[in-house]
């Protein structure tokens, strides 16, 4: 059985074995640039564990990692666009360094790429699921994205719907990533419905965390620009429950302040801030993530092999909840 680190340093000598250096580099140079930025390379660690909790012979689900993980990357390119982000891993954003047409088109060649590595699977026979699964996350993350944006002008969004657009633009691809890696290994159907319901719920766990990073985060772990959903007036789960708990002047302002697009950013920034500092809401996410979290490893536990073979999802579970960047 392979580490955590040790999965990570066997899917990073597969991208290197398969860079994007092909002509006309306008469109491969943004690839190449996002996809060597690093990152977490959660979603492949993810699918190659779920590929390790059915066997030791993990390589065979390296295209179902880099599938992923390229289909990520191109989310990426494309969210920063809709959400006007400069700043993405440290680094300027695809769109900010080489426009918003490479950014476009660079990320719907990704997105075929993504498929290209599928294709490419070890066990051609997991090819039908494989897809099925695939679809099916492509879809939900679009849908996600548009309610995302949808929210950005609506006031009077509820936490359960919050919950299911994250579900949609984040969790969906954690899951399925997961999902795919043990399909991959030829994981029975009813493992792979335990699986699904522990990804999905620390995908929940991960876009909560992320939007706690956006607003108290270190801007440099996170690498992000700091503020940018306040900014964007992002309805996350900070703001929503805000405005269930603040009352008289403070909640008109706050409702007012995240439906204006003034011209000091920081000033907004640092009032939003303010006021979710002072309702305490960290608290409130933070007991939040917790509660999902055990939802997530209950249904780990009921996955039919041995204990020991889980511990690396467990301890993936425990440091994606705590994490900085
Ligand atoms: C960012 O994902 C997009 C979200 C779903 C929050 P990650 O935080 O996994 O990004 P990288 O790949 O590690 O940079
Ligand atoms: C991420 O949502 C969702 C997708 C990329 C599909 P965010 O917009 O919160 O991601 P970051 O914070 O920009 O990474
Ligand atoms: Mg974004
Ligand atoms: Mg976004
Ligand atoms: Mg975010």
């Amino acid at each position: 059985m392979h580490t955590i680190e040790e999965l990570r340093d066997i899917f990073e000598a597969y991208t290197e074995s398969h860079p994007f250096n092909r002509e006309p580099q306008e469109l491969y140079a943004p690839m190449a640039y996002i996809m060597g930025m690093g990152g977490k390379r959660l979603r492949p660690l993810l699918a190659l564990m779920g590929a390790q909790l059915f066997g030791d012979a993990v390589h065979g689900a390296l295209p179902v990692a880099m599938a992923v993980e390229v289909f990520h990357n191109f989310s990426l390119v494309h969210d920063d666009i809709m959400d006007e982000a400069p700043l993405r891993r440290g680094q300027a954003t695809v769109h900010q360094k080489y426009g918003a047409n490479a950014g476009i088109l660079s990320g719907d060649a990704m997105l075929i790429y993504a498929y290209e590595f599928l294709r490419q699977v070890d066990n051609q026979a997991a090819i039908p699921r494989l897809l099925r699964e695939f679809n099916r996350v492509a879809v939900e993350v679009c849908e996600g994205q548009q309610y995302d944006m949808n929210f950005e002008r609506r006031q009077d969004v509820k936490i359960e719907e919050y919950l299911r657009m994250i579900e949609l633009k984040t969790a969906a691809l954690i899951e399925g990533s997961l999902v795919m890696g043990a399909v991959a290994a030829g994981a029975p159907e009813p493992d792979l419905k335990e699986l699904a319901v522990f990804g999905r719920n620390i995908g929940l766990c991960f876009q909560l965390q992320d939007d706690i990073l956006d607003t108290f985060g270190d801007p440099e772990k996170f690498g992000k620009k700091a503020g940018g959903d306040i900014v964007q007036n992002k309805k996350t789960f900070l703001i929503l429950k805000a405005l269930e708990l603040a009352r008289g002047e403070t909640r008109t302002e706050l409702a007012r302040l995240m439906s204006s697009n003034p011209e000091d950013e920081r000033q907004k920034v640092r009032r939003v801030t303010e006021i979710l500092q002072q309702l305490k809401i960290r608290e409130w996410a933070e007991q939040m993530k917790e509660e999902i979290q055990h939802t997530a490893l209950a249904a780990l536990g009921r996955v039919a092999v041995p204990d020991s073979r889980k511990a690396p999802l467990r301890d993936m579970a425990m440091r994606l909840i705590r994490r900085e960047a």
